[in-house]
Order: C-alpha cells, then structure tokens, then sequence
C-alpha cells in the first residue's frame, strides 16, 4: 500500500515525501520535473518521471502500483506569473486535476489531500481570514486552485472520493537536517531573496511598497514552517483513513510579519548586514494575510512546532548556507 505523492520533487512536495518515508510509509512521486529537482526526492520514494495531464501516466502508476491515497502538489504557484500566463495555470494546475481525479475514480482510490492557497480567499473582508470566508481570488492561479476545490467537492459527490483542501498561507523554511530546501529558479519569494542578499547573491532586497495599511507599510503575511505543513498532510491523510467527510483548513501560524521585520529577523538569524531598498509595490499583494488556523488545530490536532520565524528562517538559512546552488541541477 502505496501514497502517491503528486509533485513529490518540488518544495512542499519533497519535505511531505521526507515526512512520510521517516514514517516507514511506502511512497510513489509523480512529476515530471518541470520545476521539482530528482535529488529533492528522498531515496527510499520510487519516483515516475511523466506529467499528471499525460492518461496513460498515471494509468501506468496506478496499474503498477498499489495506491490507497494521492496528495498532490503538482501546480505552478507563481502569482504575477499567473497574471501574465493565465492559461498555463489553468492548464496545468486546474486540467491537471481534472486527469487526475478521473484516474483516481476508474481505479477506485478514494482519498486526496491537495494543496490550496490563500490567494482562493483574494482581499479578504476579515483578518484573521476563516475557511468560511468568501473565496474570491484576484488573480489566475487563486482562481485555478478554487476550481480544483469545486471539482473535487463535485467528485466526491459522484464518486465518492473524499478530499481535503489545505489552504496554505506563506510557506517557508527548510528541512532542519539541512538535507533539503527551497530552490526555484527564478526565485520569487521573499525569505530565500533575504538569504540570497545575505549569501552575496543579490545585492539587496527590493521590498515592494511600504505605504500599505499596515503597522509599518509593508505587507503582512503569516509563515508556517514546511515541515508542519507536511505534518498537517499527515494528519489530513489520516483524517480521511478514519472516514470523516471532505473537508478544508487552513494553515498558517495566525501571526503576521511584515516585509520590513522578516528582513530585520533574517539580520538577525545570519549575523549579516543585508541591505534593502524601497521599491514600487508588485501588482496583485493584499495588504495583509493572516489565518484563523483554529480549525486545522481542533479537528486535525495539528500542532505546529515552529511557532517564531527566527526558527523558520534558521531552518532555511542553515539549507541556503551548506547548499548555495541549490540541487545543483539546471542546465
Ligand atoms: N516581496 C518583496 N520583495 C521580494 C519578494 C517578495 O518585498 O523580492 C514581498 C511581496 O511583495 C509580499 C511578501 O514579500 O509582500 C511575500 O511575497 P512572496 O512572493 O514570498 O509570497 P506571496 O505572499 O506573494 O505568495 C505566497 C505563495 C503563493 C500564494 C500566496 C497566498 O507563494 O503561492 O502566498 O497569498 F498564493
């Protein structure tokens, strides 16, 4: 018995294929390494090389393998890339799911834990956002991942495949054994940017407005460690094994940092001066995202250990540091 993990090579995805070998769990990785890195892959997962959209892939797995369980992960997540893009995310993200769940039915596997967003949730009306707040995304890849939670609501009621849609804020952090990280080429996010201006990457840090309505004017965000996310997959998986109903959660640490004191604390961590500049505001950022992630704690039992992002950017920074090309692996 075998948990596919879609998009097993990429940043999440890797760290929850981590999680679920230390858990003895037989594990098969789906990806076709468009962005993911074969080395991000912990050894003891068997790895299919092949896109979610191609049928005949997934048959191939799903034939070959004994799987009980998906949690899929294989979606870009870029957002200003989404404004400019829009059908490749609705493309791959939104008809990647459509390939995927039609697998799943022919071949009776009833269970998927799947990657939402906040950016489902656009300007929300109220902070801290509630999974029962309004989802009305404000820019492509929201929108695409909204249309995979419908879709899968409608499967489960014609097919019966049960879900749970993880609605993360801002992922960062590193496994803390430093074995895997975050590499994204271009990168976009603003912690590894911080650890590549303190690296001598970049020169500095462009923070993208600070005239928001915000304490400082700068955006403010909420950051979960990526091993309690993967931590969260876990219990949502085996929230589904216990047959409880389909289900969504979010999954953020209910604090807000902004730009300006996540780099403060990222000087802090690293010892180095880190300089930064005020630049124009990046089109499509709210001005503030924080989770009421009450509901993931009580019903899932989801208890996150990384609850200070001096820890979370520690973990990322001692990745960074030791791995300063990432896997290594581009052309
Ligand atoms: N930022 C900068 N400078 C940079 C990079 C980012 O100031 O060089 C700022 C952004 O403007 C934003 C904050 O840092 O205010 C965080 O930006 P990220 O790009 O790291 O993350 P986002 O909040 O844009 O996006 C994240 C996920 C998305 C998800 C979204 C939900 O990466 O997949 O949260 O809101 F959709």
């Amino acid at each position: 018995m075998s948990i596919l993990v879609c998009g097993g090579a990429g940043y999440i995805g890797s760290h929850m294929v981590k999680r679920l070998v230390e858990q003895g769990q037989d594990v098969v990785v789906a990806d076709n390494l468009s962005t993911g890195h074969k080395k991000a892959i912990n050894p003891k997962a068997k790895l299919y090389q092949g896109d979610i959209r191609d049928r005949a892939f997934l048959d191939q797995i799903f034939i070959n393998e004994d799987i009980t369980a998906v949690v899929h992960f294989a979606a870009f997540s870029i957002v200003p890339e989404s404004m400019s893009e829009p059908l490749k995310y609705f493309d791959n993200n939104t008809g990647g799911m459509i390939t995927l769940l039609e697998a799943m039915r022919d071949f009776g596997v009833k269970y998927i834990v799947f990657s939402s967003t906040a950016a489902t949730y656009g300007v929300p009306e109220h902070m801290p956002i509630k999974e029962t707040d309004p989802q009305n995304p404000i820019n492509p890849y929201g929108l695409s991942k909204l249309m995979m939670e419908h879709m899968m609501a409608w499967a489960d009621q014609a097919y019966g495949i049960k879900f749970v849609a993880l609605r993360y804020f801002n992922v960062a952090g590193a496994a803390p054994d430093g074995t895997i990280g975050e590499d994204h080429g271009p990168e976009t996010h603003l912690v590894p940017i911080i650890l590549q201006v303190a690296q001598g990457k970049r020169k500095e840090l462009s923070i993208f407005g600070d005239d928001y309505d915000t304490p400082d004017g700068t955006n403010v965000r909420d950051y979960v460690h990526v091993m309690d996310l993967a931590d969260a997959h876990i219990l949502a998986l085996k929230y589904l094994k216990e047959n409880n109903k389909s289900n969504a959660f979010n999954l953020g640490s209910s604090t807000g940092f902004s730009n300006k004191q996540m780099l403060e604390a990222a000087r802090e961590v690293t010892g180095k001066e880190i300089p930064a500049k005020i630049a124009d505001r990046r089109p499509g950022d709210p001005d503030s995202l924080i989770a009421a992630s009450d509901k993931a704690r009580s019903v899932l039992g989801w208890k996150p250990q990384f609850d200070d992002v001096h820890d979370i950017i520690a973990t990322a920074w001692k990745w960074h540091s030791t791995h300063p090309k990432g896997y290594d692996d581009r052309n």
